[in-house]
């Protein structure tokens, strides 16, 4: 099949490359031409893994090609996907103006029936918007062929894209026409092989799903974490609670992690979203709002334990930072708990010393050259003369360091660790203070 995907973003790549993948000729856009001329040379500009081979593999086959220009993208698709950003508005609604200015141009160049399908995470009502918008330039050049709309979130993670775009759990899909269900059941057919995942269903219904899903995801992080502040007061261990709770199926074990918060481009931005989308009809969510009350109170907890064990001022005092990143395998570093660790480390007066395995570069571009600001080169090379560690990503590499060496480099045996990576009982053993979330201290 001929598809074009509109925007070569986080989404939009991955989509563009695993159609490509399975045999389709996919043409993908973007108005970043800077971005474009790195793809076309096989330079993926962020980090996924497996995401360089793919491209360059499917840059070499042809069936997968970058470019500027919308025409060229309108022409060769017989599916077009809008797979571009909506970034949270000033009041935190979702900002569409990007989805709708690449529906505009679709209107304005199409010369025949396109089926157009919504990838990106967009309020309900926004496939209609969508089809209006294309309906309007249509008109405004004398022409109106029919416009199917379909509504198709994503449900890629950070750090496993790939994977979850090859084999994924669902396959949603929002539309009442036919034909649109015809011409996705066969685009994705080799994606939906052993099992029918093929979920179709009504547009609106679709679009909310997309929010429903992060948003009861979100809310399992904060109500552990709700649960970990209060194991902390009664000297209970919450991951002795994760694994009590866990094994019932009907609550079953994942997103129970409790840590410094939930970060990243999707859920705070979503739940905000998801909020305001409440307002606009009239309603109030409740749960949302503790949800993120809960984040952000969370995302200051461990900061809180550094005050409470070395006073409110930390001038002249030095932290390890181990992880930048808002969860591992990603350089993303968009909402992570580190940058609200790091405002209110340097307000108190402390320097840093950080590692990160892929988000270096991003620290730098965010943080530029600062005198209470160090990156280092590896783990250890971080712990230097530091006060303490502080774990704010659970990176591989950081779950089974040498203990002794840290020892060694600290001034004083403290870790402060926002992920829960080491056992308590083994840490006192070992001859250091260990400050968890949720685990009696
Ligand atoms: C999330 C969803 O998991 C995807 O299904 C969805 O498609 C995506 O958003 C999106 O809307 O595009 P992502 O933001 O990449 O994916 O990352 P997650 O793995 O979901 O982690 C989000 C945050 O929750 C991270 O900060 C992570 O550290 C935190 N988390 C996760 C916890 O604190 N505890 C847990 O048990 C799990």
């Amino acid at each position: 099949m001929r598809v074009s995907v509109f925007g070569a973003g986080y989404v939009g790549l991955v989509t563009a490359a695993c159609f490509a993948d399975v045999g389709n000729h996919v043409v993908c856009v973007d108005v970043d031409s800077e971005k474009i001329t790195l793809l076309n040379q096989g330079i993926v500009p962020m980090h996924e893994p497996g995401m360089e081979n793919l491209l360059v593999t499917n840059l070499n086959t042809g069936r997968l090609q970058f470019t500027t220009d919308p025409a060229v993208a309108v022409q060769h698709g017989e599916v077009l996907f809008i797979a571009v950003g909506t970034p949270p508005d000033e009041d935190g609604s979702a900002d569409l103006q990007y989805v709708l200015q690449v529906a505009h141009v679709i209107g304005q160049l199409m010369t025949e029936t396109k089926c157009v399908v919504n990838k990106s995470t967009v309020p309900v009502g926004t496939a209609t918007a969508v089809k209006n918008t294309i309906l309007r330039a249509l008109n405004e050049r004398g022409l109106d062929y029919p416009v199917d709309v379909v509504s198709n979130p994503e449900f890629l993670k950070e750090g496993a894209a790939i994977a979850d775009f090859m084999r994924p759990d669902r396959i949603v899909l929002g539309t009442d026409s036919p034909e649109a269900i015809e011409v996705m059941r066969e685009l994705y057919a080799p994606f939906n092989r052993n099992r029918d995942r093929l979920i179709v269903m009504s547009v609106a219904s679709a679009e909310l799903t997309k929010y429903a899903a992060n948003a009861i995801l979100a809310t399992k992080i904060s109500f552990m974490n709700e649960m970990a502040n209060l194991a902390d007061s009664v000297g209970a261990d919450i991951e002795q609670v994760r694994l009590g709770i866990g094994s019932d199926p009907r609550i079953g074990f994942d997103f129970l992690y409790a840590g410094c918060g939930y970060g990243g481009s999707c859920f705070p931005k979503d739940v905000k979203a998801l909020r305001h989308t409440f307002q606009a009809f009239g309603g109030e969510a409740k749960i949302l709002q503790a949800v993120e009350n809960v984040n952000q109170q969370q995302h200051h907890r461990l900061f809180d334990k550094i005050k409470k064990f070395y006073g409110e001022d930390l001038t002249g005092r030095c932290f390890a930072l181990w992880g930048l990143a808002f969860k591992p395998n990603t350089d993303d570093m968009r909402e992570a708990p580190s940058r609200t660790l790091l405002s209110l480390l340097w307000a108190a007066g402390a320097r840093v010393q950080a590692y990160d395995p892929k988000a270096m570069s991003e620290a730098r571009r965010i943080y530029g050259q600062r005198a209470d600001f160090k990156l280092c080169d590896s783990p250890h090379a971080a712990l230097d003369k530091a006060d303490a560690l502080i774990i704010m990503t659970e990176w591989k590499v950081f779950r089974s360091p040498d203990f002794s060496a840290i020892k060694n480099q600290l001034k004083q045996a403290v870790i402060f660790d926002g992920r829960n990576l080491y056992d308590p009982k083994r840490m006192k053993a070992r001859g250091f203070r260990y400050f968890g979330i949720g685990r009696g201290e």
